[in-house]
This record gives C-alpha cells, sequence and structure tokens, in this order.
C-alpha cells in the first residue's frame, strides 16, 4: 500500500484525481469502479474540470459502482445513482449506458446474483476508487467475522447508520440494508485508490497503515493483500 498524506481535502482530490486523469489519457477506454459519499467529491470535481478542459474524455469510459441502499429509488435524493448523476454524470459525457449501479428495490439475495453477472461482465477494472467508513468497511461491507466474496445484501451497522444519518432527515430515515460489492470484486482492479479525510476517519486510516494483521473487523485492512494500492490521506485524517 502507498500512503500519500495530503495537505488538506483539496490537496488529497486533486493528488488522486491526478493519478485517475493519467490513467485515462493512457487508456480512454479505460474501465472505472466508482464510489459514493463525501470523500471522492473532491475527486469528481476535478475529473469535470480536466474534461471541461480537454485533457481527458469519458467517451470511451465505462463504470461500474459499488453499492446502493435497499429500497431507495433512483429518485430519491439519497439513492447512490442520484449522487453519481448530480456529482458526476450530469457533468462528463459518457456513452449511453456506459454507468451500471447496482439496485435493490427489495431485500432479496437474487439482485446481488444479478449484480455479480453483471460484473463478470464488465470485467477487470482499471482503477477502483473507494472511501472508508468510521469503522473500516469499504463499500458497505461492513466489520464482522466473516466478509462477503461477492455481491451481497448487507444489514448495515448501527455505526453507519449513525454516520450516514447527517445525509437523511432524521437517523430513522436511513436504510437498514445495501446491496454492496464483495472483496473480491472490489479486489478485481488493477488499481486501487482510497481516499480518506477528516479526524473522524483517523482511527480506521491508522489501523489500516499501521496494522500488522488482516481483520474482518477492519474490512480495509484485506487492502494490504493488493499489489497495487493507493491510500491519499489528509493530515487530519492521518494525524487525527
Ligand atoms: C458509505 C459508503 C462507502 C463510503 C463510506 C464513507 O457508507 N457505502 O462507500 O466510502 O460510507 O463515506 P464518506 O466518504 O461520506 O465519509
Amino acid at each position: 500500500m502507498k500512503v500519500i498524506v495530503c495537505k488538506d481535502y483539496d490537496d488529497m482530490s486533486k493528488k488522486a484525481a491526478d493519478l485517475v486523469i493519467s490513467n485515462i489519457i493512457e487508456k480512454p477506454q479505460i474501465k472505472l469502479g466508482l464510489a459514493t459519499g463525501s470523500s471522492p467529491i473532491g475527486l469528481y470535481e476535478n475529473l469535470i474540470k480536466a474534461n471541461d478542459e480537454g485533457e481527458i474524455s469519458f467517451r470511451y469510459a465505462k463504470s461500474v459502482n459499488l453499492d446502493e441502499y435497499v429500497g431507495i429509488s433512483a429518485d430519491n435524493d439519497q439513492s447512490y445513482k442520484y449522487f453519481m448523476k448530480k456529482n458526476f454524470f450530469d457533468h462528463v459525457s459518457f456513452n449511453e449506458g456506459a454507468n451500471i449501479l447496482p439496485s435493490a428495490p427489495e431485500n432479496d439475495e437474487k439482485y446481488a446474483k444479478d449484480y455479480d453477472k453483471i460484473l463478470d461482465e464488465f470485467g477487470q477494472r482499471d482503477i477502483q476508487i473507494l472511501g472508508i467508513g468510521e469503522n473500516g468497511h469499504i463499500a458497505f461491507n461492513e466489520p464482522a467475522d466473516k466478509l462477503n466474496r461477492r455481491t451481497s445484501i448487507v444489514k448495515l451497522s448501527e455505526s453507519t447508520i449513525e454516520a450516514n444519518s447527517r445525509f437523511f432527515a432524521s437517523e430513522e430515515d436511513v436504510p437498514r440494508y445495501a446491496i454492496s460489492m464483495g472483496l473480491s470484486d472490489i479486489f478485481n482492479a488493477r488499481t486501487i485508490i482510497l481516499l480518506a479525510n477528516g479526524k473522524k476517519k483517523h482511527e480506521a486510516v491508522k489501523k489500516l497503515i499501521e496494522g500488522t494483521s488482516i481483520d474482518p473487523h477492519l474490512p480495509a485492512s484485506f487492502l494490504a493483500l493488493h499489489p497495487n494500492v493507493y491510500i491519499y490521506v489528509d493530515e487530519e485524517a492521518y494525524r487525527g
């Protein structure tokens, strides 16, 4: 894992975007794995700027997303589909149908199986973007005795419900289940970029960087097994 300590959120977003941009220049038909949450918004802004300035184009690119809440419709402003449109897809020109997100209108594993098929057809991603939960989750793979290899319907932990309640009217409104890529799916990317900023991420980041074991109670610790992981972390998340 290569750890890049950045001054602040803007610096983190810019540095991570520069790596993505150089990959897109090298391979315009890039396959991207995208993430939601506050961590990658600045990265998307930098990609949009590079697109506007003609440095890169998304015409030949394709993407898949990590996760989505269960039972939330695409036009709900808390859905990850809405997030991706608002923060990225509405601002750059991908080809029609190039952006794939999981969806699970009900709490039913069949939606997970469907997404596995989609991921298998999509093939290896060149880059997977990740955030990290305060409890060390990646996508919605929550700390547990066992982690899912492939896409699954997962029950959100209390810590995640509380952390994500800031986006909802109240904690009761946060969905209790989500559909999430599993660890094997996340690993099926040539390069993984993890973004972490702010004091609230310090504990998870410290354990991830300084840890000496692979621990399913810190799902991000599995990233130590991947050969090509870049962790962009701001001073606050790094030093606490
Ligand atoms: C959410 C998402 C994750 C995200 C994480 C951190 O629950 N499922 O994909 O990385 O929590 O979110 P944020 O970047 O807003 O801190």
